[in-house]
């Protein structure tokens, strides 16, 4: 079991009685409001906040385990990312460049600081640092941050900050205690996306903000930086460290570090994150359409699922009734097309009428809309809306199933699948060769045999 699992076990206990100290925490809890302008764009300024600066790889030596967890993570990815920049430029041709620094401030918050990052900029031209997306030390030197709007101050003073009260000297860095750290709201200024609109596009802080998690204390880091026994720094003492994989529910589409380890974790967190439940009848009678009932929970899960780039995240159940030797297929919702997209309006060959749409498809996910309709592009967005279902809240979707002419049996199964992005999508932004590489991931199943009177 989890760490956090034994931490929800717990908290799920203590709900009751902590609803009375909800206010005080929540209070307590709020984002620390940037206390100053950003930093000035002088030269002089911008060459004290290069200074300030190292390479993950000056890390390493010391951080072994830091560095080579984080390497993998999606946060190391965040700049490599083939989708995130394809986007990005679509973005700026959209908008006549006006989109700017948008996408780049959260995804490589240096290249937009030391103004690397303007119309038309290649990677291969940037500096190191700014190549490096979000790397220790733009999480170690924050100096303030703005919610939804991501870091607007680091820190020039080479002194790295964490949640160790008292860190051992060393030759490299002085360091000092920051109590943020331990704190979601270390998370906040990326983890919610406000749109040059103003708009919250995504709300993962938010979600977190309005569940009970927040209330208990239980941090963004107690499920994506668990902690384990070990030592922080190779000279320093044993510890309680964190890990530093973060893993969600993304996995690089192109050669990266750690690539077979991440889809493991994945898979691993994605089976831990939800209970299915069936509600079906033993037996029905030949000829009559029944019903069955399926509930999602979500009871592990510290904000919504999905959360996040909801536009991309595809949560789905895959209902199938067979012949008990499964050579006939009675009924099926949730299945794919041959481009592997779902059978609702993407899908090209329910379009085309080739193939039936799946009209009883349960699908978690969000919608960018602009003037009531579904656009492509999310931050062009005036609202979102949200097809996802907020921690401890359960869904319920009542399936109404064709009669089975002759008695005997038959064979249900549900399961709940999710992908990062709808094969649709890839293609549309001219990306079709990773559509192989997104990865349909199985997060639970259930399967029975049900009786034909
Ligand atoms: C996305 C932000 C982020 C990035 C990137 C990041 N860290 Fe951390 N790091 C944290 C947070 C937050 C904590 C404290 C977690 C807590 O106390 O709950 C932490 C803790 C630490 C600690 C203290 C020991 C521990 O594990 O608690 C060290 C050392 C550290 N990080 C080094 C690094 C190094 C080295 C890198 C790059 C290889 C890095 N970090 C990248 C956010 C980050
Ligand atoms: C020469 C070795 C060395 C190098 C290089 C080094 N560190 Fe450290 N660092 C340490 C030691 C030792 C500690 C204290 C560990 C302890 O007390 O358990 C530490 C502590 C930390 C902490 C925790 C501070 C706190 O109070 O919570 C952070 C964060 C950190 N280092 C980040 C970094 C980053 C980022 C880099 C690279 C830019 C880096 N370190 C490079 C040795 C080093
Ligand atoms: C500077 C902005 C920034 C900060 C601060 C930040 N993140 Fe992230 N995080 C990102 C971006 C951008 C991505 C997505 C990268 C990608 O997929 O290309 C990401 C990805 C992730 C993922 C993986 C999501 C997935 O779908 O796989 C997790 C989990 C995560 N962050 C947790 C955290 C936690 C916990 C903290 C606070 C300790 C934190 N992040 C702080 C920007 C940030
Ligand atoms: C109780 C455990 C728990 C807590 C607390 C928690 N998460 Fe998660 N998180 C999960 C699980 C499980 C998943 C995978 C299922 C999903 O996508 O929601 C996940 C997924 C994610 C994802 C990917 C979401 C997606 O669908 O694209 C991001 C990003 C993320 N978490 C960030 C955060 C941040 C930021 C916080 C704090 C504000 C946080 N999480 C708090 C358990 C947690
Ligand atoms: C306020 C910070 C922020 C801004 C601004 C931002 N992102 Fe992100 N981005 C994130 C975070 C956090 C995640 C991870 C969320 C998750 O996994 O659910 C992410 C994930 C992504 C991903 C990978 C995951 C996915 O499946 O979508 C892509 C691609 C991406 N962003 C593109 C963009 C583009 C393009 C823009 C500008 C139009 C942009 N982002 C603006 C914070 C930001």
């Amino acid at each position: 079991m989890h760490g956090y699992e034994k931490q929800v076990l717990r908290l799920k206990k203590r709900i009751t009685i902590t609803l009375g100290i909800l206010f005080v925490v929540l209070t307590a809890c709020r984002d620390t409001q940037p206390s100053g302008p950003p930093t000035d764009n002088s030269p002089d300024s911008l060459a004290l906040l290069r200074g300030a600066f190292s390479m993950p790889e000056n890390c390493q030596p010391c951080h072994p385990n830091h560095f080579s967890e984080w390497q993998t993570s999606m946060h190391a990815y965040a700049f490599e990312d083939p989708v995130f920049f394809r986007l990005n430029e679509i973005g700026q041709e959209r908008s006549g460049n006006e989109l700017d620094q948008f996408c780049i401030k959260c995804h490589s918050p240096l290249g937009s600081m030391f103004g690397e990052t303007g119309p038309g900029f290649d990677r291969a031209d940037l500096s190191e640092l700014a190549q490096k997306g979000i790397q220790c030390d733009v999480c170690h030197l924050i100096k303030n941050f703005d919610r939804g709007h991501s870091i607007t101050e680091f820190r020039t003073d080479r002194i790295r900050r964490g949640s160790i009260a008292d860190p051992q000297a060393n030759s490299y860095h002085d360091s000092e205690y920051d109590a943020r750290y331990s704190t979601s709201a270390i998370c906040s200024p990326c983890h919610d996306i406000i749109s040059p609109l103003g708009v919250r596009v995504e709300a993962t802080s938010t979600e977190w903000d309005a569940s009970l998690y927040s209330a208990m204390g239980l941090e963004c880091q107690a499920c994506h930086m668990p902690l384990y026994s070990g030592k922080a720094a190779t000279d320093g003492p044993q510890r309680e460290v964190h890990r530093h994989t973060f893993t969600g529910v993304d996995i690089p589409l192109t050669d990266f570090p750690g690539k077979a380890q991440t889809i493991e974790a994945v898979t691993n967190l994605l089976q831990n994150s939800v209970s299915l439940s069936l509600q079906a009848p033993a037996q029905i009678n030949a000829g009559e359409n029944w019903q069955i009932a399926v509930t999602v929970g979500n009871d592990r899960t510290g904000h919504n699922i999905p959360s996040g780039s909801t536009f991309e995240r595809q949560m789905w159940l895959e209902v199938r009734l067979l012949s008990a030797d499964g050579a006939q297929v009675y009924f099926e919702s949730g299945y794919l097309d041959d481009n592997g997209d779902l059978a609702d309006h993407h899908s090209e060959q329910v379009a085309n009428g080739d193939l039936p749409e799946d009209l009883q498809l349960k699908l978690y996910t969000g919608k960018a809309m602009l003037n009531g309709n579904e656009i492509p592009f999310f931050w062009e967005a005036d609202a979102v809306e949200l097809n996802t279902i907020p921690a401890f809240s359960s869904d319920h979707t009542v399936y109404t199933l064709p009669g089975i002419q002759t008695g005997g049996w038959v064979a249900l199964s549900v399961s709940l699948k999710f992908r990062a992005f709808p094969p649709h999508v890839l293609r549309a932004i001219g990306l079709p060769e990773l559509v192989r590489e997104v990865p349909v991931f199985l997060m639970e199943s259930i399967t029975t045999n049900i009786e034909v009177l």
